[in-house]
């Protein structure tokens, strides 16, 4: 069981004639129950990587393979990806004016499980969640992200993975934005559900990692790993910057 991402080469097109390489010759393998830190300087590759992995459309794959608990997902489609367990949440998330956030939710959950959830049961699990997370009732009912400040987003894409519950999940930079005591609450809601999952925290601070304790931690620089550690690499850091990896 993992997830494992081989030689990944991923472009993105800037205009009507040219490629950027985004990701080059990534390798990277995650477990069940692994947390893994992705940290490393603005535009190193970070956000290509959880997007590519999750099929952004706008990521090509011209190399490299995929494979979630030994299926190959190189050229599967994102929801078929979904289905099969690999979350993102995203750095931006977008803003859908009309969709309802519970209803958004419920919809989602049941084309992942192929069938909806029973309504009671959902309720009781969406407000539950929601409490946890500290977020107000009447987000429910609200249009997805739409309005909403730095901080609810970051909070709602929380709320998303708990409801969900995916084998992997990728959260990108998901600490940006957040008060000290969201940090908190968010931090409390992915340790009370992170059991069985492969987490992916990306993120510029260290301090998020010590309330989520990796036990790995890899620098992006360029579109690629260029170092992989134990949690003390997070540290070092934030002390030496990212100079001599550039
Ligand atoms: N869809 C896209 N179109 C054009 N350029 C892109 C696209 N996606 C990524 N890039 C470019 O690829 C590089 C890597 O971007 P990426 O968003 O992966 O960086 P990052 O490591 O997540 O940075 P940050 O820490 O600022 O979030 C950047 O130079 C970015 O401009
Ligand atoms: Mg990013």
């Amino acid at each position: 069981m993992s997830l494992v991402v081989k030689d990944l080469r991923a472009r993105v097109q800037i205009n009507s004639k040219e490629y950027k390489t985004v990701l080059d010759k990534v390798n990277f393998t995650a477990k069940p129950n692994e947390i893994h830190a992705i940290m490393g300087p603005n535009g190193s590759g970070k956000s290509s990587f959880a997007n590519t992995l999750a099929h952004h459309p706008n990521y090509e794959i011209s190399s490299g393979k995929i494979t979630l608990d030994g299926e190959d997902i190189t050229k599967s489609s994102p929801d078929e990806i979904a289905r099969l367990g690999l979350f993102l949440s995203f750095q931006h998330p977008p803003e859908i004016e009309g969709v309802g956030v519970s209803n958004f939710l419920r919809v989602a959950k049941g084309s992942i499980n192929g069938k909806k959830p029973n309504i009671r049961q959902w309720v009781k699990d969406f407000s539950s969640f929601q409490k946890n997370l500290k977020i107000d009732k009447e987000f429910a009912g609200r249009s997805l992200n739409v309005g909403f400040s730095g901080g609810e987003k970051k909070k709602n894409e929380i709320l998303q993975l708990s409801l969900l519950n995916p084998k992997y999940a990728i959260l990108d930079e998901i600490d940006s934005g957040l008060d000290v005591d969201a940090l908190k609450i968010v931090a409390r809601a992915v340790n009370k559900i992170k059991k069985d999952m492969g987490l992916i925290i990306i993120t510029h601070y260290a301090r998020i990692l010590e309330h989520i304790k990796p036990d790995f931690v890899h620098i992006f620089a360029n579109g690629k790993i260029v170092k992989s550690g134990k949690s003390n690499l997070a540290k070092q850091l934030e002390i030496e910057g990212y100079d001599k990896y550039l």
